[in-house]
């Protein structure tokens, strides 16, 4: 998991204050179609790598054993800002736009979400810790169980899903009749909240979220938990399985998935000037040691 200072930079190196704005890219700026690219690319072995172990070893067994293991929140007492500054020891080996540490990711989040919306210190906030479930990979998670998009297990897989046709051959819920329905172990319109998510950072951090009775809005745990849902919030897939609820919080969910997606930039934030701003967020709503 040790990373090297030289592998930082990134090729393009759009300007942050454009970059969450496509429409008012310069030439030089990464345009928004240039953003996740699995079809080709610096990084596409480790991102299509990531994705088969995934979409192999991730069963409905296999989820419900990792709720068992995490939800409960019993491996480590921890700040806040203490695993954003572990986030330096990590790169998302799932992401194709970014091959630089986390941590920086959540600062450059959440200074995206601070221009737009000065006045939701909330929303910021869930821009600064909505990865800092990834904490799992230095904790012993494989990466394929931490990172990249999330989609519902115990019903068919949808073809939003990346490499969809290619990777999911030697998962066993593929070939079981009972879960390769529309609806699977599930009943429709259920709402997401009845819904087993393949594992990752984004429902565990919402599970601690829950442990540690954190005061973020409805909103901002729809954000934490359903950030990486790329095949509903983005292409519509699995609407058969959300509740009126769901739909409501859709639109926050794709409000956040701008600045999550488009802050993604090589120049890096001055990460300590930012911190005492961040810090005051962090005492409003996730005080405190935590448990995780
Ligand atoms: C299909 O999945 C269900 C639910 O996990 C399980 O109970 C059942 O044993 C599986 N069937 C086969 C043939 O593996
Ligand atoms: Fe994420
Ligand atoms: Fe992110």
């Amino acid at each position: 998991m040790q990373i090297n200072i030289s592998f930082f930079c990134c090729v393009q190196g759009p300007d942050p204050s454009l970059a969450y704005h496509p429409e008012l890219q310069s030439k030089e700026g990464k345009a928004k179609s240039d953003f996740r690219n699995y079809e080709g690319g610096d990084l596409f072995e480790r991102v299509f790598n990531t994705y088969k172990l995934m979409h192999k070893h991730q069963t409905l067994d296999f989820v419900k054993k990792k709720h068992m293991a995490w939800s409960g929140c019993t491996h480590s007492r921890m700040t806040v800002m203490e695993t954003i500054e572990c986030l330096d020891q990590l790169v998302d080996e799932s992401d194709p736009d970014v091959d630089f540490p986390n941590s920086f990711h959540a600062f450059q989040t959440a200074e995206g979400i601070r221009r737009e919306h000065p006045d939701k210190d909330w929303f910021q906030l869930v821009g600064l810790i909505h990865d800092i479930g990834k904490i799992m990979a230095l904790w012993g998670e494989p990466q394929w169980a931490v990172v990249g998009d999330t989609y519902p297990v115990g019903c068919q897989f949808q073809n939003s899903i990346v490499f969809r046709d290619s990777t999911f051959v030697d998962n066993p819920d593929e070939k079981n009749t009972t879960l390769n329905t529309e609806c699977g172990i599930y009943e429709r319109h259920c709402g997401l909240d009845k819904v087993l998510m393949s594992w990752g950072h984004d429902e565990y951090l919402y599970q601690v979220m829950k442990f540690n009775k954190c005061p973020i809005p409805e909103e901002g745990l729809y954000m934490i938990r359903f950030h990486s849902f790329y095949p509903w919030h983005t292409h519509a897939n699995y609407m058969h399985l959300c509740n009126d609820k769901d739909l409501n919080m859709l639109p926050w969910v794709k409000e956040f998935n701008k600045f999550d997606l488009y802050t993604k930039s090589c120049d890096l934030p001055d990460v300590e000037q930012l911190k005492p701003y961040y810090q005051s967020l962090i005492d409003k709503y996730c005080p405190g040691v935590l448990q995780w």
